[in-house]
């Protein structure tokens, strides 16, 4: 008899344990056991090759910065940029391009080419509706390759 009252106080504890787990699943959404990659909230690659052929046609329109592209491969250039942005963003992607340091390595890329870009990419953005938490998430991810792509941090120095 005792064993049968340890066996049932066994089966009532999984019981609990599993509904304390079940109520730990339905977690509120925007914390991290629900979230969505960057990647998915983007619209997945779609959505980034989209943005990416719009993006690269502003900068090869923007007279500020297409000089610097006039010898570039566009077509890879789109394809490594959709790879690492996916990969970036949590993406199911390896980008194999070469590093940002070596890939701009000599060109003079001046901080404010940098921002000249990152504004047609904003204008991007802006076009497809991405809302603003994911627009910051795709630039903060960005932003820190700075350091590694500009040659000359002032204006003054191009
Ligand atoms: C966050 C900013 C930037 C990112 C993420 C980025 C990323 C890339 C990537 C992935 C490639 C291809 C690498 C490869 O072929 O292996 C590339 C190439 C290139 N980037 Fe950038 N880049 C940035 C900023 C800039 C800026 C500001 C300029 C100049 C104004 C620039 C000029 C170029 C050029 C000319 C190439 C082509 C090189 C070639 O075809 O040989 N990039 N960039």
């Amino acid at each position: 008899m005792s064993y049968r009252i340890a066996a049932l106080a066994m089966v009532l504890g999984l019981a609990l344990t599993v509904s304390a787990c079940n109520s730990m699943g339905s977690a509120p959404a925007g914390t991290a056991a629900t979230e969505k990659s960057l990647y998915d909230r983007l619209g997945g690659k779609t959505a980034i090759t989209a943005v990416v052929d719009d993006f690269v046609g502003r900068v090869a329109a923007d007279n500020r910065i297409n000089g610097k592209f006039a010898n570039a491969n566009i077509p890879r250039l789109k394809s490594m940029l959709v790879d690492q942005i996916c990969q970036a963003s949590g993406g199911p992607c390896t980008y194999t391009g070469r590093d940002m340091k070596s890939t701009h390595a000599g060109m003079g890329v001046s901080s404010s080419d940098f921002d000249a870009l990152v504004g047609d990419l904003v204008a991007t953005l802006n076009k497809f509706k991405v809302p603003e938490r994911e627009k910051n998430e795709l630039l903060g991810a960005l932003g820190p390759m700075k350091g590694d792509i500009v040659e000359k941090p002032m204006a003054s120095m191009r």
